[in-house]
């Protein structure tokens, strides 16, 4: 019988998983895992490597080469805003990882069914030995299927542009809220019409709008469901 609890998040780019999944995490003493930063690394891999994003051979070789190492963000210096911190060779890519350039590799590489095959294997080997707030596009259907608690979070359009827009702007990046809209759709095309493993929303899901919320608001809810399935469990 497994004995990990598994809280499984998917949904669109910007949609607020990270920020929810983290400050989730941490107060469930749970680890938090970043899916979309297993494949952001691998295409920050392929691009220095000036590898081809869709030579799936060779992405999968050079990842499998490498050494991918995923953590809570440790005091005092990891906690500079980061949600989670990530080492690739023994170099902290935390943000490395998070340009605008990254992000769109992550969407190419993300195609390729022998890349997820092998993400989705560490993936579950992290969460039957821990219990997990995992998010990212394929957790709740294809990485834990069998969850505690499936969760698809959503926003609208709009309301992630503005997010996202915000999260650049603070990074010091010069962008238009028009340029991250038609990023935000692009990226969204990309996950949700790919072949192998699209974004979907599974039918035991719950799908949770956070449009008009505020994150603590999104943060209790998800808490409170917690609660209320382990109360659940230890009943029966
Ligand atoms: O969540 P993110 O923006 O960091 O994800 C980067 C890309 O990785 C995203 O465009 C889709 C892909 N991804 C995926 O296909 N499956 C996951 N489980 C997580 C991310």
């Amino acid at each position: 019988m497994r004995k990990t609890f598994q809280i499984a998040i998917d949904g669109p780019v910007a949609a607020g998983k990270g920020t929810v999944s983290r400050l989730l995490a941490q107060r469930l003493g749970f680890l938090y895992v970043d899916t979309g930063a297993m494949y952001r690394a691998t295409a920050l891999l392929a691009l220095r490597h000036e590898i081809d994003l869709n030579d799936e051979d060779k992405v999968v070789a050079l990842l499998e080469k490498s050494k991918l190492e995923m953590r809570n963000p440790l005091p005092p210096k990891e906690l500079d805003g980061r949600l989670t911190t990530v080492i690739l060779d023994g170099e902290d890519v935390s943000w490395a990882i998070r340009t605008q350039k990254c992000g769109i590799g992550a969407s190419k590489v993300a195609v390729l069914s022998k890349l997820r095959q092998t993400l989705v294997k560490k993936q579950q080997e992290i969460a039957s030995t821990q219990d997990v707030v995992m998010e990212g596009r394929d957790i709740t259907f294809r990485v834990l299927p069998d969850a505690d608690l499936k969760i698809f979070l959503t926003a609208n359009l709009q309301a992630r542009a503005a997010r996202r827009h915000t999260q650049y702007l603070t990074k010091g990046m010069n962008i238009t809220i028009e340029a991250v809209t038609s990023e935000i759709k692009e990226r969204d095309t990309r996950d949700m019409q790919r072949k192998i493993d699209p974004l979907r929303i599974v039918p035991d899901a719950w799908v949770l709008d956070t449009s008009e919320l505020k994150i603590e608001e999104v943060v209790d809810l998800i808490a409170d469901k917690v609660q209320k399935i382990r109360n659940q469990n230890t009943n029966e």
